[in-house]
């Protein structure tokens, strides 16, 4: 019968008080899926309580309607179902739901059901007293009916044992279990991800960030100090297994690199290090190339696993590898500065520069699982740490009014690095960046553009300067002073707004003018930079904090003007 199995549910049984209902609840939240409990079905249906059922119509009749009941409930799909504790038992019951579920049993110790079921009567007197707890000897009761139907929670695929867990690790358990079935069991069809609301963040995982949600895969961003030690476990959850191969650069290996190792060691992956030397120069073909040296040499295999721990630059030229190498490996993000854990980890865009230009051999190519440890921050560079902060505010001026708020309220936790709120911050920037590339996830709809809020006069300013005088985030940083006051030129935003952005850039130590350079070379950077030869540059402008439009008809000389006014002290 199992061949034939098509599973599209999640199955949880197990005996009264094992915490079923809260539990598919739970696990229905974190996959975004449907929950449905077959005995609150039954009362919703009959209008009667279960044990007034019983009491009333006999248990044969209460049979009768769980199995009409189960029979509905199995042909939902992408559901959670809680079913009752004695419905397994049923081999009618049993057949249908192993067909069309993947069955969870959840199991506990006598003792600790007995526990269980006290306390919620207690709780609720209003409920009627379980059946169950109303006999003379209510352990021995559970002891008895827990053994007769043993032999049917066996036949569940998974059994967890729930004594001593939380709802939360219950659900993560069962979460973990389905991923792990539906890969070691080739007659169980994988279990499908519903459409989640993409670069949301979600309630349920207090590590999850935000969700990705492209056409060509779907992944979760983790975000929390202290994360890298679940490095292992989040890996595992994500059914990644192999060879793990290390991509990173001398100064966060030499801060990061046995760490991480160990962790891998301990959960299971063999483990190997490429170490590049740290740099832009380092994002190259040669490098590339001396990377499928290395893969090749260590016998790399499809279902290997590539990491990317570093920077942006890090993770540019490791994924621009894992997608070309034996066509494409499975890779994870593990971003150490600010700038990759708020922008370059998201999105997919991987590759390496031309001698001729930066990025311009590259790829889309998704991760499996982006982890961002804000902890790791606390070795980064100040000036780089400074230059991450404004793509962080680039995100709340395109998109979230709210977040501008919250980052004026904080900027001096946030500046210290204070954990919760630096991690809170982070996965909010890194949401807003999912919810954009989710939209568009191969720049094709114009959607991603917004994010090059700020990055027409930056790009302008980083090439006059041969990518020499400025970080990325600092030109970022001039450059979203520059489109503001544009935007307040053209009639589109007040000055207050300008004012507004300008002090929190300058809160965060960031620079809002520069000076020394000829404009024209700025200007004549841009042209160069822009994407479509004879169109006219698309410009990112401001309507408002946190809402942000797209203007190509912007005068020359309105752009020069800003210019102009960005080099007056
Ligand atoms: N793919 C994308 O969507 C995207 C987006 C933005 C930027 N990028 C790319 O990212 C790169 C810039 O990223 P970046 O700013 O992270 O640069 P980077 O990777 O060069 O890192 C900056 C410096 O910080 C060091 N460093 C990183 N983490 C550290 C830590 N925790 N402790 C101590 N030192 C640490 C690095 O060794 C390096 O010297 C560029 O190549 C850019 O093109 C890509
Ligand atoms: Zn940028």
């Amino acid at each position: 019968m199992k061949s034939d199995r098509r599973i599209t549910n999640l199955i949880i049984t197990g005996f009264s008080g094992t915490g079923k209902s809260l539990v598919a609840m739970e696990v229905a939240l974190r996959l975004n899926w449907d929950f449905l409990d077959t005995d609150d079905e039954i009362v919703k249906q009959t209008g009667k309580p279960i044990a007034e059922i019983f009491r009333q119509d006999g248990e044969a009749r209460f049979r009768e309607l769980e199995r009409e009941t189960i029979r509905k409930a199995c042909q939902q799909r992408q559901t959670v179902i809680a079913i009752g504790g004695g419905a397994i038992v049923d081999p009618q019951n049993y057949e249908l739901l192993a067909k069309t579920g993947l069955i969870v049993c959840l199991e506990a110790k006598p003792e600790t059901i007995y526990e269980r079921l006290f306390r919620e009567a207690a709780r609720d007197p209003e409920t009627v007293v379980r059946p169950l707890l109303a006999v003379d000897n209510p352990l021995e009761r559970i002891r008895q009916l827990k053994a007769s139907r043993q032999p049917h929670y066996a036949k569940a695929d998974w059994t967890i044992h729930t004594d001593g867990l939380t709802i939360g690790e219950v659900a993560e358990e069962v979460i973990r279990a389905s991923r792990l079935l539906s890969r070691t069991h080739p007659h169980l069809s994988p279990l499908p991800s519903r459409e989640r609301k993409s670069g949301s963040q979600l309630e349920s995982d207090d590590d999850i960030a935000c969700v990705v949600e492209t056409g060509t895969q779907s992944y979760p961003v983790f975000v929390g100090c202290g994360l890298l030690d679940k490095l292992g476990e989040k890996m595992k959850q994500a059914a990644l297994s192999g060879t793990a191969t290390v991509i990173s650069d001398e100064n966060v290996f030499s801060l990061y690199g046995s760490k991480v190792e160990g962790i891998l060691k301990d959960a299971g992956f063999a483990v190997n290090s490429f170490v590049v030397p740290p740099g832009e120069e380092t994002k190259s073909m040669d490098y590339a190339i001396k990377m499928y040296d290395f893969l090749v040499n260590h016998r790399a295999e499809r279902d290997d696993i590539i990491i990317a721990l570093g920077g942006g630059m890090v993770g540019d030229l490791a994924g621009f590898v894992a997608a070309t190498f034996l066509r494409g490996m499975p890779w994870m993000q593990v971003p150490t500065s600010l700038v990759a854990m708020v922008d370059a980890s998201i999105g997919g865009k991987v590759g390496v520069n031309h001698p001729e230009g930066k990025n311009l051999i590259g790829a889309f190519y998704q991760p499996n699982l982006v982890l961002a440890d804000p902890q790791t921050l606390t070795t980064l560079p100040k000036r780089e740490l400074t230059s991450g902060w404004a793509e962080v505010i680039k995100h709340g001026m395109i998109l979230d009014e709210e977040f501008v708020q919250f980052m004026e309220s904080n900027v001096s936790r946030l500046t210290k690095l204070e954990p919760e709120l630096l991690a809170r911050a982070i996965a909010r920037s890194a949401a807003i960046k999912a919810q954009v590339v989710s939209q568009d996830e191969k720049e094709r709809e114009g959607k991603r553009t917004i994010l090059n809020y700020g990055h027409t006069i930056a790009h302008g300013l980083e090439a006059a300067t041969q990518y020499k005088s400025f970080l990325h985030g600092e030109a970022v940083a001039i450059g979203m002073v520059g489109a503001a006051k544009l935007s307040q030129r053209l009639g589109l935003l007040p000055s207050a707004a300008v004012e507004r952005q300008q002090a929190l850039l300058q809160k965060f130590d960031l620079p809002t003018g520069f000076s020394g350079l000829d404009l024209t070379e700025i200007t004549r950077a841009m042209e160069l930079d822009k994407k479509v030869k004879e169109k006219a540059i698309r410009w990112v402008l401001l309507q408002d904090i946190g809402k942000a439009v797209i203007r190509s008809d912007v005068p020359q000389q309105d752009v020069l003007a800003i210019l102009q006014e960005l080099t007056e002290p």
